[in-house]
């Protein structure tokens, strides 16, 4: 959030401290504020707000130069944070573990800016190596401490502050929204790209945020940045420019959501708002990770990582569902792989050996029969690997190895971006550890293609999905069976898993050719069948199971890039755009989210807090 104001009641310090409050919602691990007091008064603690309000309290920090405290800013205790203008930040960690000193805002080395971002940016190595070698000194492990010395820099060379900024902004790769301050400037500049950034138009003075609700009780006049935009916003006026320095017409726009579903970004509950972000989570999870020709994948967190004789997943409920995606990847990439429910995982009966790699895959990184599994697999002697989105979390320190899905904080408690996220590192690290296998190999360029399309197929889906009518087709079915084959089995499992979590409906999920073994007992003209069926993975055999079902009656739904192929056996269709095989699948469960979602809705249920789960399960 960034307010700049300084003419009403209220105080620049009071409104951002409410403004990240209003925020709290996402989930955070640390939080900081500057305030454009002469010296930039800044304070910044890892931990809950109140972290921050109880060392504001104590009396504040002004900025001397020093880095010789943790924070890496001064000790001298000054009034207050009263400047005219100032930016907070909750933190998300993608670089480097929560800390005081690796909070936001990110000052230069003698206080001249301070610099909140989110988003990732691709390129901080390089650039930390090139200011290194001028002589500048890093405080933190962030990618974002490179923005205010880049600043700083230009400065330096005589530009004014906007100008300073705009050749810093040039310099990076990657997504990101900035904002920075100046000491006694009442200006706050902004940029955008891939990362959200709204700014709002209140009565005596002006706000930047990620999201609206961060200021919403004082405006709903807003105006959205789009990618390639900067911004000057200061007391009086708003000046959006391009990157060439254009001044740009934005439209305002007024917002007319209940403050209360603010947080949702106006949708009716988080997991609606989850599966929408799904295409900017898996950018964000892509992002540096396909060479530029598209080839090749590169991981620099695996670089020590040796070539393994076999892997082995371990995983609960959703994650499980990935882990076997992540099985079946492999496999065909001839690297042996098993997937194991973690709670059932006893690393001391199996064949393991330090040329075992043991991937726990967990969303939290703290699930207790998962922790219990890569202990027990670290004990054996394995080498292991946490696949998790949460940085410095238990599976991320105690494993040998780490790989972050990127998804960003999810909220509900039924697991969606977090699930698409996973799949797709685990596509990456497939490609991977095949590469390394055998660095010939160059069956990976197409689907590496696909895997950059595919935000765009999921948006496609997004924008026109009909699983809203087909979820209240089926509103008062007595079970709803999924079924798939081979890539699409796993999706076909969390499809039933996430009706059942969110609905209280009976579901159950099954490889397409189990059906006839036990299930087809079940199946009745009551219980659609939702049959995910891609145009190249074993289509024949799954449209043969599909009539099987038809036979006895049952309405089937098929989810597939193939309607003119699978169209005539389905009696309705969810489609999505042809692709590879094991990009489908990931594009498939989309659609299975939105029929759960659509169903849970139309039965009223609480959507994002269903009885009886959580959302970390930290019990054996
Ligand atoms: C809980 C949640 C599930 C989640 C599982 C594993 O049961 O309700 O949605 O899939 O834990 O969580 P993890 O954080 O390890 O991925």
């Amino acid at each position: 959030i960034g307010y700049a104001g300084g003419d009403s009641d209220d105080t620049v310090l009071e409104r951002l401290l409410n403004g990240l409050s209003n925020l709290e919602y996402r989930g955070y691990d640390s939080a900081g504020i500057a305030v454009a007091n002469a010296p930039l008064a800044v304070e910044k603690r890892q931990g809950e707000l109140s972290e921050l309000e109880r060392a504001l309290a104590g009396g504040g920090t002004e900025f001397d130069g020093s880095a010789d405290s943790e924070t890496g800013i001064g000790s001298d205790a000054v009034d207050g944070f009263d400047g005219p203008t100032g930016i907070g930040h909750t933190r998300w960690s993608t670089h480097g573990p929560p800390s005081d000193v690796n909070a936001h805002p990110h000052t230069s080395p003698d206080g001249s800016v301070a610099v909140v971002h989110n988003g990732i940016i691709e390129n901080y190595r390089e650039l930390r190596e090139e200011l290194s070698a001028t002589g500048y000194e890093f405080r933190s492990d962030t990618d974002t401490e490179v923005v205010p010395h880049l600043i700083d820099r230009e400065r330096a060379k005589g530009a004014d502050r906007f100008a300073a900024f705009r050749a810093a902004i040039d310099r990076l790769d990657g997504s990101y929204a900035i904002a920075a301050v100046f000491p006694s400037c009442e200006t706050i500049f902004v940029a955008r790209d891939e990362s959200p950034l709204v700014l709002g138009l209140g009565a005596d003075g002006n706000f930047l945020a990620s999201d609206v609700p961060a200021f919403i009780e004082y405006t709903n006049q807003v105006v959205y940045l789009d990618d390639g935009e900067f911004a000057a916003v200061s007391p009086s006026s708003v000046t959006v420019s391009d990157e060439l320095g254009s001044v740009v017409e934005k439209s305002v726009e007024t917002i007319d959501w209940d403050p209360e579903d603010a947080g949702k970004s106006g949708y009716d509950h988080y997991m609606r708002k989850e599966i929408t972000e799904q295409p900017r989570a898996i950018r964000d999870c892509l992002r540096g990770r396909i060479e530029e020709l598209g080839a090749t994948v590169s991981l620099p967190e695996l670089e020590e990582l040796e070539s393994p004789s076999a892997v082995q997943f371990v995983a609960c409920g959703t994650s499980y569902h990935a882990g076997l995606f992540g099985e079946r990847l492999l496999q065909r990439r001839g690297i042996p792989a098993q997937t194991f429910v973690a709670s059932e995982y006893d690393a001391d009966q199996l064949p393991v050996d330090e040329e075992t790699l043991v991937v726990g895959v967990t969303q939290s990184g703290e699930t207790a029969d998962t922790m219990r599994a890569l202990r027990g697999a670290n004990r054996a002697g394995a080498t292991t690997l946490a696949l998790t989105n949460v940085v410095a979390s238990s599976a991320a320190r105690e494993c040998d190895h780490v790989l972050y899905i990127r998804a960003g904080p999810e909220i509900s408690v039924a697991a969606t971006k977090s699930f698409a996220s996973q799949q797709v590192t685990l596509s990456l690290l497939a490609t991977a550890l095949a590469e390394t296998a055998d660095p010939s190999s160059s069956a990976s360029r197409e689907h590496l293609r696909e895997l950059r399309r595919l935000p765009d197929y999921i948006q496609s889906v997004l924008d026109d999905s009909n699983a809203r009518s087909v979820a209240e087709a089926f509103l008062e079915s007595d079970a709803y069976f999924f079924i798939g084959r081979g890539y699409n089995a796993p999706v076909a499992l969390e499809g039933a898993l996430k009706l059942k979590e969110i609905t209280y409906r009976h579901a159950e999920g099954f490889p397409a050719g189990e059906l006839k073994h036990g299930p087809l007992a079940l199946v009745t003209e009551a219980t659609p069948v939702f049959a995910v069926v891609s145009s190249r993975e074993k289509t024949s055999a799954t449209i043969g199971n599909v009539t099987e079902v038809q036979a006895r009656g049952a309405p089937v739904v098929a989810v597939t890039d193939s309607p003119e192929t699978v169209g005539s056996h389905a009696d309705f269709v969810l489609e999505v755009p042809e692709t590879h095989p094991a990009v489908m699948p990931i594009v498939a469960n989309v659609q299975l989210q939105l029929v759960a979602y659509w169903l849970a809705d139309a039965l009223d249920r609480p959507i994002d807090k269903p009885r009886n789960l959580a959302k970390s399960v930290t019990v054996l």
